[in-house]
């Protein structure tokens, strides 16, 4: 007999693409009484892959099934309601999700009350919804990225009709404010500032995934971030594909991710760091802003992708190797402090041996201090899926492992040059040894010291003595 399906609304990767208008709406959540206490007595545990945009989705789903009643679980077998918040971006992030819904098919076996729920960048995709839907009964709810806030009407649906539920829309423009949060850390928090992305680089999927570029109204952003001072947070990092677009949907005001930075410069939050920046869009403005330092982070995480203009034109990234090095050399200069860090595709469809020394070279005199690096993976849908994939996996693994040589090398420059420095830490808690407390320094490097408990949550000094690939060993200074 097949299942039955009380909502059915499949996503569309080709709508998906369209950007209808520039007016986002912008909605405020309202929890309905009738929703109150469906979660009472269970437990829910919920998976998060990919992106700190999921981190923080993560955080609002949370959020609503805490108001409803649910409690926060980490084990399979004690849940009530399992979710898989996905991630789209490469295809082994899939595989590793359609590995842990066969998995989890057991568990349904044994207690059959139990809901399961997918939600994420990979609900927006069409092929993976049939997948579902054919192959993975085990699924009661897909959700997509735009619908998080009706999260207690789709439970709601599935405990009063036994049915499953497709809701997935591929054109949503609507930001809505005060989603209940439930964050995961109690001195740093993510602030998203806009959600979705217009560049539609020819290998990329969230465009597609997550929508038109919308910005958050710069108001209630600031308000958000002054209430988390409040409260006692230190950090915030503010979230975006491009946080270099924000304000550039608005109608109404001329107001740009500059503008922001400096607004927030005048808040109480003692540390704001955002991801993620695009070459093309970061500008003067934005690099002032930076240089006047105050609570602004000298981290810059700023994906090049390609040091090749062949292979950047192909990717549709809109600028050039030079012009990128420009923008390195303007952000040295205006903060000498400053650490930057990015991302690299490498066997790009038609990349050549001269293409990937290129990207060697950008490397080099871009001297970054970190970097993730990635193999192209083809993503249905996108342009550059359509291009012919000319490397065998041997070259392609190859020149990832050349590319890392490469960017550890930074790793390590990047934190020696702190030898003998005295460097201020938010300490996170307790590294794997006892007694030693790790943290993170305003350039995001990572330092163990010895010291007490009552030093997690707060800042301290650190005088750093060795640096090491992946971290730095430094002594409290009392
Ligand atoms: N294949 C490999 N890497 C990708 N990224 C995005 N799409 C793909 C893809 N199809 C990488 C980019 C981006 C990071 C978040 O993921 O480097 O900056
Ligand atoms: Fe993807 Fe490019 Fe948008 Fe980043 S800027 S999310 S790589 S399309």
């Amino acid at each position: 007999m097949k299942a039955k399906i009380s909502k059915f609304i499949v996503p569309s990767l080709k709508d998906a693409r369209k950007r209808l208008t520039k007016n986002t709406n912008h909605i405020h959540f309202k929890l309905d009484e009738k929703y109150l206490g469906i979660g009472d007595g269970k437990f829910y545990h919920l998976k998060t892959y990919g992106c700190q945009g999921n981190l923080a989705d993560s955080e609002k789903i949370s959020g609503i099934l805490e108001s409803v009643g649910y409690k926060k679980t980490d084990s399979d077998e004690k849940a009530d309601l399992i979710i898989f918040n996905t991630c789209a971006i490469r295809e082994n992030a899939e595989n590793r999700v359609f590995g842990e819904l066969g998995r989890i098919k057991s568990l349904k076996e044994s207690n059959p009350q139990l809901i399961m729920g997918l939600c994420g960048c990979m609900a927006q995709e069409e092929k993976v919804v049939d997948l579902i839907k054919k192959k993975y009964p085990q699924v009661d709810i897909v959700f997509g990225t735009h619908n998080i806030h009706n999260l207690p009407e789709y439970l709601e649906n599935c405990y009063s009709n036994q049915g499953r539920v497709f809701e997935v829309y591929s054109i949503e423009g609507d930001i809505v404010e005060d989603v209940p949060v439930r964050r995961d850390h109690n001195k740093k928090a993510w602030v998203n500032i806009m959600y979705g992305c217009d560049e539609f680089c020819t290998y990329c999927i969230v465009p597609y995934t997550r929508g038109k570029e919308r910005s958050r109204l710069p108001e209630d952003i600031i308000k958000e971030v002054e209430q988390l001072a409040n409260e006692g947070y230190i950090e915030i990092t503010l979230l975006g594909q491009n946080v270099n677009a924000y304000g550039k949907d608005f109608t109404d005001r001329n107001y740009t991710f500059a503008d922001l930075l400096k607004d927030l410069n005048n808040t109480n939050i003692k540390r704001i760091r955002f991801t993620t920046s695009h070459p093309r869009d970061l500008d003067d403005a934005t690099i002032e802003a930076m240089a006047r330092g105050g609570n602004i982070m000298p981290h810059l995480h700023l994906p090049v992708q390609s040091g090749s203009n062949e292979i950047l034109k192909k990717m549709n990234r809109k600028y050039t190797k030079e012009e990128y090095l420009e923008k390195i050399e303007k952000l040295k200069k205006a903060i000498p402090s400053i650490s930057i860090t990015t991302d690299i595709i490498v066997a790009f469809p038609g990349e050549s041996e001269e293409d990937f020394n290129e990207t060697l070279d950008l490397v080099r005199k871009a001297d970054f201090e970190g970097a993730y690096t990635f193999i192209f993976s083809p993503r249905e849908g996108t342009p550059a899926a359509k291009l012919e994939d000319n490397l065998s996996k041997e070259v392609k693994k190859e020149r990832l492992l050349t590319l890392n040589k490469l960017i550890n090398e930074g790793y390590a420059k990047g934190n020696k040059r702190f030898e003998g420095e005295i460097v201020e830490v938010l300490v996170e808690g307790f590294s794997d040894k006892k007694d030693t407390l790790t943290g993170y320094t305003p350039n995001n490097k990572l330092v163990n010291f010895v010291g007490k408990e009552e030093l997690i949550g707060t800042l301290v000094n650190v005088k750093i003595e060795k640096a090491f690939s992946w971290h730095l060993r430094g002594k409290l200074v009392e």
